[in-house]
């Protein structure tokens, strides 16, 4: 691809919730972006790159999978249980918080390949009424 297709702009059309987009444009004031859409560049960006480090790791992993979720989404607890079993081999422990009527806190620990590692995640993220996940992994040196 060259630079100049690299620079064209594209539109597009997004649909978020109110209480979201409000949230983004309060933190995109406050830190100063000239427009929305290039703070939704900068985020776009970020969420690459997180994906591109999460995609680069490799060998073994020891880590933690921190997410919140809305417990009142249908089934979600049930999909999180059958998924946790699915990667017993991985997951060494657990915790749950209930942050607050809807919204509960979960860390869980793991340790293990990478890329079982980052399935563990994807797999997570992809849930309806997952919020928010991040994997932060170290290693034994
Ligand atoms: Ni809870």
């Amino acid at each position: 691809m060259s630079a100049e297709q690299e620079e064209k702009l594209m539109r597009i059309g997004v649909s978020l919730p109110s209480n979201l987009l409000r949230r983004f444009d309060g933190i995109i004031k406050e830190r100063g972006y000239s427009s929305r859409s290039e703070g939704i560049r900068d985020a776009i960006r970020n969420y690459i790159v997180e994906y591109e480090w999460m995609s680069g790791e490799s060998g073994e992993r020891v880590g933690v999978v921190t997410f919140i979720y809305d417990h009142e989404q249908r089934g979600i607890n049930s999909e999180l249980v059958d998924l946790q079993h699915h990667f017993i081999d991985v997951i060494r422990t657990s915790l749950h918080i209930h942050l607050d009527e809807s919204n509960c806190l979960e860390v869980v620990i793991v340790g293990g390949d990478a890329k079982r590692l980052r399935e563990l995640t994807e797999k997570i993220m992809s849930l309806k009424g997952v919020k928010h996940v991040k994997l932060t992994t170290t290693q034994k040196v």
